[in-house]
């Protein structure tokens, strides 16, 4: 079964806090989004694995560690995603971006796919799918089959927050998949909202209502 891994830091919790708030505006939202992005990229890559190499210090020689190998995708839902991608890429700046556009219909609350660009050989890559949010999980199921089916290898998941309801339908259909949070939430409401959540993710970073 694939873990579920919560990142409880101090300042991830501060900023988490502004992020929730009601009165916090689309300029400070973006911002923290972007901030909790970045301290969660120092998480989420902490098994990448390291070489020795031989370097020079101006006193002597020495063996040091690089990154080595794996290379990594970035991979935002759109549009919430987005607002983590420069965060990440700010410690991963080697990292391609790839984007798949999917929104919720408000209706049925399925994912509706109209968009799809990734790097060629996604195969090779870890990818890093980011979407803030993780409610009934139908938008990161649908964006983590897409990415199957196109031959990706090893996916984790990383949202800012996430409801159990998500959490269980991802994990029970691709248990290979880790997922990175900062808080589980209490669960959903009538409208497939996450409760306490910070309401609609989209609408909040770009200010669309
Ligand atoms: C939000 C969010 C997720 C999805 C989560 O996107 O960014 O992609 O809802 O809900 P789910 O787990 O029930 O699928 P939304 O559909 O509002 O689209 P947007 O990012 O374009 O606003
Ligand atoms: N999408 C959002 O933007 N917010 C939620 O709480 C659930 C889905």
């Amino acid at each position: 079964m694939g873990k579920v891994i919560v990142l409880d830091h101090p300042l991830i919790k501060h900023k988490l806090t502004f992020v929730r708030d009601k009165n916090t505006g689309p300029k400070e939202f973006r911002e923290l989004v972007k901030e909790i992005s970045t301290l969660m990229a120092y998480e989420v890559t902490r098994d990448l694995t390291l070489e020795e190499i031989e370097i020079e210090t101006p006193l002597a020689k020495t063996k040091s560690q690089i990154i080595s190998g794996k290379k990594l995708g970035l991979v935002p839902i759109l549009r919430a995603g987005l607002g983590m991608v420069e965060g990440m890429l700010d410690l991963l700046p080697a990292a391609k971006v790839g984007h798949v556009g999917l929104y919720r219909d408000p209706e049925t609350f399925k994912p509706v796919e109209y968009y799809c660009k990734l790097p060629q050989d996604i195969e090779e890559r870890e990818l890093i799918v980011l979407d803030p949010m993780l409610a009934t999980g139908g938008s990161a199921m649908a964006a983590i089959q897409f990415l199957k089916e196109k031959g990706a290898n090893a996916i984790k998941l990383v949202c800012l927050i996430a409801a159990p309801e998500g959490i269980e339908a991802v994990h029970n259909k691709y248990p290979d998949v880790d997922i990175y949070v900062t808080s589980i939430d209490e669960g959903l409401n009538e409208h497939a909202y996450i409760v306490p959540g910070f309401g609609d993710a989209g609408d909040r970073l770009f200010g669309t209502k």
